[in-house]
């Protein structure tokens, strides 16, 4: 999902900083329109690097640019491409402009040739607030359907108290969020999620693993920091860039991968165990580079499963869910996997299927509980992620373990 982000000069225009950080951090992109008077109040470069992208600055001028066709005709190709528009802070005169269809800039001609939802958080002077002209344009753009983000009271920057002050930075964001129905349904969730292979090592140069590329255990953390969980990710090596808000812990070994979680497992109410664990390792690892003599054979000895001491160290309040990797009878043995480690649920994994499974951007998975059978059909890893949080917050809400939202 992409907005665009409509910054007017106002002394609250470095309060949408932070409205462009919350917006990124629940999945969207923003792109950045600043009027003219904004930029004497905030550079464009703090919304360039805070947004990862170019920052429009005018109509004729793009980030600098020379006036080309491009920039000339970028306010329709933005117009056409975004979900909604928001503008944080209003200012009274892009307000005026607005409701009268006034287009003498890059937002207002925007605001003109987009048919997305439009927000705006107005802020301004009391006496402003208060004047009819103000007032009717407002009342225009309700009628409209411009959703506006209502100014506070408080001590304002002219030095007067009263109506006119920015919205916080939360109520704009979760007005954006809800006219774009995302849901932050894991607000009150600390999610812990384990991911990837781990690796046992055999020598110094080679090791045990697996073919877990952790795609599906970082696609159930994206997920979740999108609904607004706080994520522990506690992963083995692979070639995935972490979700940025996540808390990660790098790990290697089945015995790293048990000490992260143990040591982290009393913050979290949510437990997500996606990785690959091995299962055996070396009785006694070599310090040397073993030599190729002929036959040989490993003298291997189980791991400690992660799971079962999750389970045996649980809360009463925290909800453990396991995957269940399978090549054959995966419904059977993922129903004795959940009962053998007295799991709230299991999400079972046909890796028999080149197409699913590891290293695939898709995955096909059936989701068991104790009385109920999900079968979720094949689908993007992401989406995959959404169903299984989506059938968490159902237990939760089931078992009464439910925290209460902030
Ligand atoms: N798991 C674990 N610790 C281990 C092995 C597995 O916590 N040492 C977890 C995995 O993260 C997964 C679940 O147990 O959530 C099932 O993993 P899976 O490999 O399917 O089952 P195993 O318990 O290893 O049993 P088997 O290999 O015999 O099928």
């Amino acid at each position: 999902m992409k907005v665009a982000l409509g910054v007017c000069g106002g002394i609250a225009a470095y309060k949408a900083c932070e409205v462009v950080r919350s917006l990124q951090d629940a999945g969207i992109r923003v792109q950045v329109v600043m009027t003219a008077a904004s930029q004497e109040f905030v550079r464009p470069l703090t919304f360039a690097a805070l947004s990862g992208e170019k920052v429009i600055t005018g109509l004729w001028h793009s980030g600098g640019v020379q006036p080309n066709l491009d920039s000339a005709i970028e306010h329709i190709s933005l117009a056409q491409s975004i979900d909604a528009l928001v503008v944080a802070p209003c200012t009274a005169d892009t307000a005026a402009k607005f409701a009268h269809g006034q287009a003498d800039d890059f937002l207002s001609t925007l605001y003109l040739a987009t048919s997305a939802p439009v927000i705006i958080a107005p802020t301004m002077n009391v006496e402003m607030l208060k004047h009819p002209a103000t007032q009717e344009n407002l009342s225009v753009l309700r009628k409209r359907g411009v959703r506006i983000v209502e100014p506070g009271s408080g001590y304002l920057a002219c030095g007067m108290v009263g109506a006119g002050r920015l919205a916080d930075p939360e109520e704009i964001v979760a007005a954006v969020l809800a006219t774009l129905g995302i849901v932050r349904d894991l607000a009150a969730e600390t999610i812990l999620i384990t991911a990837g292979p781990t690796r046992e090592p055999v020598d110094p140069v080679r090791f045990l693993g697996n073919r877990s590329s952790g795609k599906m255990g970082y696609a159930i953390a994206e997920a979740a920091l999108r609904r607004g969980g706080k994520v522990i990710l506690v992963s083995g090596p692979v070639a995935l860039e972490p979700p940025e808000r996540a808390d990660v812990v790098h790990v290697e070994t089945a015995e790293e991968m048990l000490r992260a979680t143990l040591s982290r497992a009393s913050e979290a109410n949510v437990i997500i165990a996606a990785a690959a664990v091995a299962d055996f390792r070396m009785r006694i690892g070599s310090s040397q580079k073993i030599k190729r003599n002929g036959p040989m054979s490993l003298d291997l000895e189980p791991t400690a499963d992660i799971l079962a001491e999750l389970a045996e160290h649980r809360r009463p309040d925290q909800l453990l869910i396991g995957f269940a990797a399978e090549t054959k009878d995966a419904i059977e043995n993922g129903r004795a996997k959940l009962r053998k480690k007295r799991l709230d649920a299991i999400v079972v994994n046909d890796v028999s299927n080149p197409e699913i499974g590891f290293d695939s951007e898709q995955n096909e998975v059936t989701i068991l509980t104790a009385n109920e059978e999900t079968a979720i059909p094949r689908a993007e890893k992401s989406k995959i992620a959404h169903r299984i949080l989506d059938a968490v917050l159902k237990l939760k809400t089931r078992s009464g373990k439910a925290v209460p939202a902030h």
